[in-house]
């Protein structure tokens, strides 16, 4: 997959910014605070995802304008699509989004279109963070693979906070509680469902993850990722899900409902999740070294492109936000030989951090705009 061009105006600090990417590499260089990180983040949100920092929409916009205008050139195996985007400052923001000119209700069908993984600093939150980085990461990782898994998740969420409206409802006696067992049926079938692709997708990233995780440790160290479900034991992933998956995340609810209902939320379920990483037996989490942190995140998100690659025949591209610098020259051979037939885009303040080997377009940034193109 490939971006074959760019404008943006308005995003942030960025102004007047047009160029026709590289195939392979694209390489972002400024000082700090001149727009590097807005370029990957305005390019990312044309995934259709939320910012990969955490900023809200309503920032997105540049301080002194009331509205940002982007376009990109998305090619893929079978053909070259025109993305657009507008967001308008008002009492509400007002979104505008097209595809190849067919304007779209929301972002979702951008997820199909435009492919992307990003490497961010931040990263290290799949390992360090709470167990909702981890669930978070992997249902979208997932969800990159297989779009389906992305209504089940959006049905979850929305039988989820009716569930737990009606929590509330039933402690202030507002009404009866039998009525959370119809909730409770749809809320087992699209659970039991995400339980079984989280299942599916953890099972392939470790097998991807434990090969490069010892390639990157000189075969030192061995990482593991485990999947524990609030609902399901391991051996029960070895029948497919079927009614008595359903069944059997309906009794969890059902035996945790009074609970639920002295509390206001709910107790069972995907939404307390965890994956386990472990490095040589022990987790990463509690024992890792910052080091050992830093190349886990790094061997999960670079297993996330390959799984993507194998199963999509198409790769995703790439952005890699100011992680360069902080590899040593064998890490960073290592990541590019992994992306090497990838798109990239790169950030970094210091050009001659990065390889001396990684050529492509040079892209300057200074004050939110294009400096210098080579
Ligand atoms: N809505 C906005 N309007 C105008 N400017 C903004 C807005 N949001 C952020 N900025 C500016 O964007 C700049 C930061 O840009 P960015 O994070 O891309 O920097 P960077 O080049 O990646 O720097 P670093 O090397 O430190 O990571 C800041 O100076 C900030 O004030
Ligand atoms: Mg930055």
């Amino acid at each position: 997959m490939l971006i074959t061009h760019v404008e943006i105006d308005g995003f942030k600090n960025l102004s007047d910014i047009s160029f026709i990417p590289d195939n392979y590499y694209n390489i972002i260089v400024g000082a700090n605070a001149q727009g590097k990180t807005n370029l990957l983040e305005a390019l990312w949100i044309m995934s259709g995802c939320k910012s990969f920092r955490g900023s809200k929409e309503r920032d997105y916009i540049a301080l002194d304008k009331n509205r940002f205008t982007s376009e990109v050139g998305i090619r893929d195996v079978v053909r070259e699509q025109k993305i657009t985007y507008e967001m308008i400052k008002g009492g509400n923001i007002t979104k505008n989004i097209t595809i190849n000119g067919v304007k779209q209700k929301g972002t979702r069908n951008l997820f199909d279109v435009f492919k992307c993984i990003a490497f961010i600093p931040d990263d290290v939150d799949i390992i360090k963070g709470a167990p909702e980085k981890r669930r978070n990461f992997i249902d979208m990782a997932a969800s990159q693979l297989n779009p389906v898994f992305v209504a089940h998740i959006t049905k979850n969420q929305a039988v989820m906070n009716q569930r737990n409206a009606l929590l509330k409802s039933i402690m202030q006696g507002g009404c009866d509680a039998s009525i959370l067992e119809i909730w409770d049926k749809q809320a087992a079938h699209e659970g039991a469902l995400i339980s079984y692709m989280r299942d599916g997708y953890i099972k392939k990233l470790n097998e991807v993850c434990s090969g490069l995780y010892s390639s990157i440790s000189g075969g030192k160290e061995v990482l593991e990722l485990e999947y524990k479900s609030n609902v399901f034991r391991a051996e029960d992933f070895e029948e497919p899900c079927g009614e008595a998956a359903f069944e059997k995340y309906y009794n969890k609810l059902r035996e945790s409902a009074e609970y639920d209902i002295r509390t206001g939320i709910t107790h069972s379920g995907v939404n307390r999740d965890e994956i386990n990483i472990k490095i040589n037996g022990i987790s990463a989490k509690e024992y890792g070294s910052q080091g050992q942190i830093k190349s886990a995140a790094l061997v999960i998100k670079l297993a996330q492109a390959e799984i993507f690659t194998k199963r999509s025949k198409e790769a995703p591209v790439v952005f890699l936000d100011d992680v360069m610098g902080e590899l040593d020259e064998n890490r960073q051979r290592f990541v590019f030989d992994i992306i090497k037939n990838m798109q990239v885009f790169i950030t970094t303040p210091n050009e001659s951090a990065l390889l001396p080997d990684i050529k492509g377009k040079i892209l300057r940034i200074s004050g939110g705009r294009i400096a210098e193109e080579v």
